[in-house]
């Protein structure tokens, strides 16, 4: 890589901005070790200074990510609690919910919601993690949650919540996950009140095909969800498209219901 870089640097100002800055990385006699060491500072520095930039922190002995404050999590999540716009005495349910930290960051910021938390993973989703993350929460926002929860363990077809008692059902990043795509759309339609609206938070795909970073399952172009949801009977109403700092959306909250 360093030879790359010696080779382009006339031409290119970052590149000569670097010899200035690290001249040993263009020294031709230094030792590997050396230019070993020193990438090694320079990487720990980064990280380093990612961390104290970071908005979002490690959950202890738990898993999930959790706001430093209340301010960052307003901050951050402002166009979602807009899009979602939770509303006292509301019943939500989230499939997929594992840590439940995104459904506590939101119960931080809203008063009188019944959340149903669900997830087929018992293992990582649980009462103690639930709790942990509710806690994590009512000390940040510096007095208790009015917004409780219930757990609900359902299974790979289907959910296990009670029938037709939800304004609002969330998948957040769980749905390129279902083994069963059409046997859980089935069972949430059941779930949701009549005018209910079911939210599905997903990275969207950059070519038709494309495989998740992480669980290496299929994720979905913006008009494959949407073909997707409507062929199992739910209607497309809107969207709100994350770009974080790209220019092409890569994640996106579609939000559906129920076809007449
Ligand atoms: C990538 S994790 C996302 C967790 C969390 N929603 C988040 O955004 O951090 C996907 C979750 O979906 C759950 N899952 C997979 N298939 C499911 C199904 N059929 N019903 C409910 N949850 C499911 C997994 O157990 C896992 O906890």
């Amino acid at each position: 890589m360093i030879i790359g870089i010696r080779r382009s640097y006339k031409t290119n100002p970052n590149f000569r901005y670097s010899k200035k800055l690290i001249p040993s990385l263009w020294i031709k006699e230094a030792t590997d070790t050396m230019r070993k060491l020193l990438l090694t500072i320079i990487a720990l520095v980064l990280f380093v200074l990612s961390c104290f930039c970071q908005k979002l922190i490690l959950g202890i002995n738990h898993c999930g990510l959790y706001y430093k404050s209340m301010e960052d999590l307003y901050k951050q999540k402002q166009k979602e609690l807009e899009f979602y716009n939770f509303q006292p005495q509301q019943t939500i349910a989230s499939i997929g919910a594992q840590c439940c930290n995104w459904e506590a960051a939101y119960a931080a910021t809203t008063d009188s919601v019944r959340f149903y938390l669900e997830d087929i993973d018992s293992l990582s989703f649980n009462h103690d993690q639930a709790a942990y993350a509710w806690n994590y929460y009512t000390t940040l926002r510096n007095k208790p949650m009015s917004s409780g929860f219930e757990l609900v363990l359902g299974d790979e077809k289907k959910t296990n919540l009670p029938g037709k008692i939800f304004d609002k059902v969330l998948i957040i990043n769980s749905f390129h996950e279902f083994n069963y795509q059409k046997e859980m759309l089935e069972d949430i339609a059941d779930k949701l009140k009549p005018n209910g609206i079911l939210y599905i938070d997903e990275t969207l795909a950059r070519k038709s095909g494309e495989l998740h970073h992480g669980c290496h399952k299929r994720i979905y172009l913006d008009n494959e969800l949407i073909s997707i949801l409507d062929q199992n009977g739910y209607q497309y109403i809107d969207g709100l498209v994350l770009n974080y700092r790209k220019s092409v959306p890569v994640r996106k909250i579609f939000a559906f219901r129920k076809k007449s």
